[in-house]
């Protein structure tokens, strides 16, 4: 399926006058501004400083940052050139560790890049390859919305976790792309945003563009999602991933495995949305490196201590939710149910 990306959408990322440019994350809701990356170092910061952040995004600003790198370079052979898309490529990839998508946009470009025989043709094709990968996450988030939004129903309340959205991707959203399918389909949905804690992705961003799109919002604090279940508040929950193992267990971010545990105990379906460049069918659960972040983003807030000096903190920015906890999973080829070694197989191989 072929789908038209009306000009007006607000673009997370994009490729402009040689540059790459993005929105600065780390300034919403309060700004809407935008970060102009000129080297493939600046955008390997932005990645790893979360300016963009979410597996889909990621990946695509990546790939991007691998057009820029051979852009740049003044080497005069190929082998030259390859070696300094390696350095590139090692550079971007070391930026956070958990979303698998980041690892297969770089390596997707990589095995394009190689097999170039000049230094003319390398160039063209780096760039060419992460233009495609940003139009195809469009259009792939859009299809997920034709499967998953059959699983919504007019008058639901859906409570969604962390910003699986248009500012996780490149726009749309996978897991907020099938909630903006439904309504589009004129389902009266209402939403409900965790905040998100410690980085705040849901009460900064999800409400942010959900509201910017009319769609109704609400914040709730991490706190608050046992006793919105229990009293009838939820009737379905929807996250996005960072990766899909072939098992169907799900890195996402902190604290969906509680809202995974809690939807199970009130009898609530939870349902993933994720793009097969999520899926890494090669890891087992406990080989997936969990990014640990900085401890300050625990320790204070707006800039104000509020854990006492010398006292340990935890603060892993994903976790991992086992398939059993999970009702089906929403792919560009259609919704997967458990169990998931087997639908993924099906539709993978
Ligand atoms: O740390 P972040 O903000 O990059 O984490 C993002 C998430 O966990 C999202 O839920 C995930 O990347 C899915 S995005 C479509």
């Amino acid at each position: 399926m072929l789908f038209v990306v009306r000009t007006t959408e607000l673009l997370t990322v994009t490729w402009k006058d040689n540059s790459v440019v993005m929105i600065d994350q780390t300034k919403l809701p309060n700004k809407l501004e935008f970060v102009k990356c000129k080297t493939y170092e600046r955008v390997a910061d932005c990645i790893k400083n979360m300016v963009i952040r979410g597996a889909p995004a990621i990946g695509v600003a990546a790939a991007m940052g691998l057009a820029l790198a051979a852009l740049k370079s003044k080497t005069k052979t190929p082998d030259g050139l390859l070696h300094e898309l390696d350095i590139a490529f090692k550079a971007l990839r070391n930026t956070r560790p958990t979303a698998v998508n980041l690892l297969w946009a770089l390596e997707r470009v990589m095995k394009k890049a190689n097999s170039q025989s000049s230094v003319k043709t390398i160039k063209a094709i780096v760039l060419n390859e992460a233009l495609e990968m940003a139009k195809e996450d469009i259009n792939t988030n859009k299809e997920m919305g034709v499967f998953g939004s059959a699983l919504i129903e007019d008058g639901d309340n859906i409570l969604t976790h962390c910003n699986a959205g248009a500012l996780a991707t490149v726009a749309y959203g996978t897991a907020l792309g099938v909630l903006r399918a439904a309504k589009e389909q004129g389902k009266r949905i209402s939403v409900i945003a965790t905040e998100t804690r410690p980085v705040l992705q849901g009460a900064r961003l999800t409400a942010f563009e959900l509201k910017h799109d009319g769609i109704d919002v609400s914040v709730a604090p991490d706190t608050a999602i046992g006793s919105l279940m229990s009293s009838g508040a939820v009737k379905k929950i929807i996250v996005g991933a960072d990766r899909v193992l072939r098992t169907g267990h799900v890195f996402n971010k902190i604290g969906t495995y509680q809202v995974a545990v809690l939807a199970n105990k009130h009898d609530l379906p939870l349902y993933v949305a994720a793009p097969l460049s999520t899926f890494d069918l090669k890891s087992d659960p406990d080989k997936v490196t969990i990014e640990q972040r900085p401890f300050d983003e625990i320790t204070t807030m707006g800039g104000k201590r509020i854990v006492p000096k010398g006292v340990r903190v935890f603060n892993p920015a994903f976790d991992v939710t086992p398939p059993e906890l999970i009702s089906g999973i929403i792919t560009e080829k259609g919704v997967l149910r458990p169990p998931y070694d087997m639908a993924i197989k099906t539709i993978i191989e």
